[in-house]
């Protein structure tokens, strides 16, 4: 028996809805294989909680997560209790840089019985490789003067360790997909960085021989994604080429309540972290009508991490056709529960075996 102990963290809002949902999914899944166990440990740290105890999460809270071997978070923010920045800052990216989540990766496929803006998505299977820790998300830079000489410098930082490690990720995963990596470049405008990017990915690839890849400048490719995102498979992209083209995978799916995404430790020193895309939705909070399918995807790729690729792939299939065949929330165009959604996809579950 293969025991996984991972840290809950429901937090905020809707998180509280779609997280005990997604356990019971994840609790059927174990079930059903019969040779894995989850050992689930929830924390209530959250907005609720700094009211109570005027932090975030305990002082040692790191401490405590560090034991684990991942964390399930559901959303963090409560506008009405505590400022966003420090409710966030506090908690949700205290982790994500104290144990160096270096990458931040996020699929998007055109789905089953969802409506994709896009006219014709045909059968779009993407994932974005994003590196999570340097780039132009750095705090290196400074402003000097007042008015109208006022003057502000921010840099990007690229170093060959973060850069390799992003590569190197994107050509393992997509040995395991359909062997392509796109690099999203912009080395015909930005001088230094993205000369250096292309670069290192160059000698990485050659480490692979077995995977195509392509070079695409990010301008071109963001258009890409929304004329013919069937072209991709893995595409590794520096932390803000990669933002942007992650809200833009999320955005073809067709609803924010579906995007999952995964924040990796790739140096085994801190747990991974599995977190929806969506924010904790205050705007209907307490109505039951939260769509858990982007928690529960979430968890798919928890359980991927883990090393169940196979039981993962089978649950996405089944919340793809539970969501084809109507049973699904408001916000996607039904009239199910969010409690709904999760019972019928832990029965299909059982079912399948
Ligand atoms: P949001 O993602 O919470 O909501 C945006 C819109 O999408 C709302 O209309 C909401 O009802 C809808 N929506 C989101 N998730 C849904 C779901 N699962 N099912 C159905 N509808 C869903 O973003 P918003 O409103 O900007 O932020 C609300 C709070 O969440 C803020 O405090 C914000 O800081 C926080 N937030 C936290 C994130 C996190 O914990 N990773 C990410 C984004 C926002
Ligand atoms: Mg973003």
């Amino acid at each position: 028996m293969k025991k996984f102990e991972v840290a809950v963290i429901p937090g905020d809002g809707i998180g509280k809805e779609v997280v005990p949902v997604s356990l019971k999914v994840l609790e059927t899944v174990a079930e059903v294989h019969g040779g894995i166990k989850f050992d689930f440990q929830s924390f209530p740290w959250s907005s609720d909680y700094y009211v109570e105890h005027g932090k975030m999460m305990p002082d040692d809270g790191l401490k405590i997560l560090k034991n684990f071997e991942s964390i399930f978070l559901g959303a963090i923010g409560n506008p009405a209790l505590v400022q966003d920045h420090i409710a966030l800052w506090g908690l949700l990216i205290k982790i994500r840089r104290e144990f160096e989540q270096s990458i931040n990766i996020r699929p998007a496929k055109y789905f089953k019985g969802l409506k994709s803006p896009l006219v014709n998505p045909k059968d779009f299977d993407l994932i974005v490789v994003r590196e999570n820790s340097e780039g132009e998300y750095s705090e290196v830079g400074g402003r000097i003067h007042k008015g109208d000489d006022e003057l502000a410098i921010q840099n990007a930082i690229f170093t060959k360790k973060g850069t390799e490690r992003a590569m190197h990720y994107a050509f393992e995963l997509a040995k395991k997909r359909r062997g392509h990596v796109t690099s999203a470049t912009k080395s015909n405008g930005i001088f230094h960085s993205m000369p250096f990017w292309d670069e290192v990915f160059n000698e990485v690839k050659e480490e692979y021989q077995d995977v195509q890849t392509a070079s695409y400048h990010i301008d071109a490719l963001a258009a890409f994604f929304v004329t013919r995102p069937q072209i991709f498979d893995v595409i590794v992209a520096s932390n803000l080429f990669g933002d942007i083209l992650t809200d833009i995978g999320g955005a073809i799916m067709g609803s924010i309540g579906i995007a999952p995404a995964a924040n990796i430790n790739l140096n085994g020193k801190y747990p991974s972290m599995f977190e929806p895309v969506h924010g904790s939705a205050p705007d209907i909070v307490g109505k039951g009508i939260a769509n858990p399918i982007g928690q529960i995807w979430t968890a798919k790729m928890m359980l991927d991490h883990f090393g169940e690729e196979e039981l993962g792939s089978k649950l996405l299939d089944i919340i793809e056709d539970v969501t084809n065949d109507g049973i699904k929330t408001p916000d996607i165009g039904g009239t199910s529960s969010t409690e709904e959604v999760g019972d019928e996809i832990c029965r299909r579950l059982k079912q399948a075996v």
